[in-house]
């Protein structure tokens, strides 16, 4: 058997995108953190993100105005207080950004600010079309400069270790750590005063998505499996414009592309948008995604089309400047081709109920980033407020954290292998993989009914079981942890679905086509429901 360790730290972050990173730069002065991800940064969704980060800093655009845009998008659902408070930040989150070192296009004497969709002024700071990827690189190059930080690649959070489950009462749970499998196979124990969960989304439960590996909700999954509230799950955004590309590798088209002149067109080059809202391509994310399924659904087409033409080629070689790389790289010219679209799973709008500095009703465990569900988003999120949101949500978390004191160092029981037998095969983990992503993009999609989530549970149901039996009894590897997690995440969306009697922003019911007059959160509690 191979050996077992412990640490202890006073931090320990699970999770390198932007809400970690930004978490471990602000943390490092005030003592040991170890930061862990279970891939490099180019596994993250913040190395993807493209479009930009939402921020008022123009003179003429406004906070009330940032705040009107996103409640608009959120169908109703945003909590108010959190919006005024996140767009309320974005200037000091930007210059906090630029003074680490994030280079943002500018014009003369100004950011160059960009538009996107249900965005009523240019608003959108970006680093070209790759503004993820400048940030993170900027927040690494101090993570990794500070002493104070050990930053551990390749680690994988497998379950949080807490009071309750150590024979506590449920009623004071605190967490104390995190079992964490080591790249050897092995599963150490870290203990910490503080553990923040920032492991970003869920894409990776469909089958056509934006995210990249790393987006199987394994930080939901935990929480929710320690006692956390999950919220508002059934709002699953659909990026509408993500390449058709049957035969090789996808990418998301962003939203700026529109904001800044792209149409979208059927096979026979007609506009269908304004079919649908009077902002035409510039309708909320949800309305667009919609828009395109039912046009696809309607023509039985495979998908439609992005025309970027109208934006010129000079705009295109310097402000989207990978988008065409990319696009030259599988032979489109983005230029004089259009571009074929299918809507892909892109931001979970829900996750672990949290406040804004990422608290949860676990004492010590704070989750942030797009594993949290704070209420900013409501039923719909606005383009480029993620990113926002993890910084706001970093900021806030450290000031938390650095408030509510340390807890003395505890033992924690090692990892337990007893009753272990070897694994003779993987595939039983392939197979239940891509069950899920199926059953997920079959019935859980962008139009749902009654019987086609039942469906789902019942599916999810019968796949959880083998999992479970499975799962205790052979080694932990990555991919099976991650399929544990992402089953329970599927899980959660169904039973989010089937609560919400309505249709609402993402959550589209063909049994339920209306709006009701309130709007209400969907909140599940962990050991209440039907199994
Ligand atoms: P992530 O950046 O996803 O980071 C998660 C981290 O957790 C990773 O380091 C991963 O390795 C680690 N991790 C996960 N599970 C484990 C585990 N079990 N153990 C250890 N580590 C683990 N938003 C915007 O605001 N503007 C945009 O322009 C934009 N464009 C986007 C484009 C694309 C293609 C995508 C996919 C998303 C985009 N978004 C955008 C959304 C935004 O990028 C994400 O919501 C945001 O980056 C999430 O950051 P995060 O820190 O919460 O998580
Ligand atoms: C995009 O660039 O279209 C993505 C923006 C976002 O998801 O916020």
């Amino acid at each position: 058997m191979t050996e077992q360790r412990h640490e202890h730290c006073d931090f320990l972050i699970i999770g390198s995108g932007a809400a970690g990173l930004l978490t471990a730069v602000k943390l490092a002065p005030h003592g040991k953190v170890v930061l862990i991800n279970k891939g490099g940064f180019s596994n993250s969704n913040t190395y993807y993100s493209q479009g930009g980060i939402a921020a008022v800093v123009d003179e003429a655009d406004s906070v009330e105005s940032h705040v009107a845009d996103t409640i608009a998008a959120g169908a109703g659902l945003c909590h108010e207080d959190v919006v005024r408070e996140v767009a309320g930040m974005g200037r000091a989150i930007i210059d906090e950004l630029v003074a680490l070192g994030t280079p943002f296009d500018t014009l003369e004497t100004s950011l160059d600010l960009t538009r996107e969709a249900a965005h009523s002024h240019r608003r959108v700071a970006h680093v070209q079309d790759a503004t993820g990827k400048a940030i993170g690189q900027a927040l690494l190059r101090h993570v990794d400069a500070h002493a104070n930080v050990r930053h551990l690649q390749n680690h994988v959070a497998v379950d949080l270790i807490t009071s309750a489950r150590l024979g506590g009462s449920p009623q004071h749970n605190t967490c104390i750590g995190a079992y964490i499998l080591a790249p050897g196979g092995e599963v150490k124990t870290f203990t910490a005063s503080h553990t923040i969960l920032a492991t970003g989304g869920v894409g990776k439960v469909y089958k056509v998505t934006t995210n990249p590996h790393a987006a199987t909700g394994d930080g939901i999954a935990m929480a929710w499996r320690a006692g956390c509230e999950a919220m508002n799950m059934e709002f699953m955004q659909f990026h509408p414009t993500c390449l058709y590309n049957p035969q090789g590798s996808t990418m998301m088209l962003t939203e700026a592309l529109r904001g800044e002149g792209a149409l979208l067109v059927d096979r026979g080059g007609r506009r269908f948008c304004f079919d649908y809202h009077e902002a035409g391509e510039l309708a909320p994310r949800d309305v667009v995604a919609r828009a395109i399924d039912h046009e696809m659904k309607k023509s039985g087409s495979d998908c439609m089309f992005l025309d970027a033409r109208p934006i010129g080629e000079d705009k295109i070689r310097h402000q989207f400047v990978n988008t065409n790389q990319r696009l030259l790289g599988v032979g489109i010219d983005m230029s004089r081709d259009l571009i074929p679209v299918v809507p892909a799973a892109h931001y979970m709008c829900g996750g672990i109920r949290a406040g804004l500095d990422g608290a949860t009703s676990i004492a010590h465990l704070y989750v942030i980033g797009e594993s949290a569900c704070t209420g900013l988003h409501g039923a719909n999120r606005l383009a480029s407020n993620s990113l926002l949101e993890c910084l706001v949500m970093a900021e806030k978390c450290t000031a938390r954290v650095l408030a509510g004191g340390s807890l003395p160092e505890r033992k924690a029981p090692q990892w337990d292998t007893s009753g272990i037998r070897p694994e003779f095969e993987r595939v039983p983990i392939k197979h239940n993989w891509d069950e899920i992503r199926a059953t997920m993009s079959n019935y859980v999609g962008i139009v749902r009914s009654n019987e086609r989530l039942r469906r789902a549970r019942r599916r999810l149901h019968l796949i959880q079981e083998e999992i479970m039996s499975y799962y205790w009894q052979h080694p932990v590897s990555q991919e099976l942890i991650e399929l544990r997690n992402l089953s329970i995440v599927a899980e959660l969306i169904v039973r989010c679905a089937q609560q919400r009697k309505e249709s609402r922003g993402l959550h589209y019911s063909t049994d339920y086509p209306g709006t009701l007059p309130a709007a209400v959160d969907t909140i599940l509690t962990p050991g209440t429901g039907t199994p």
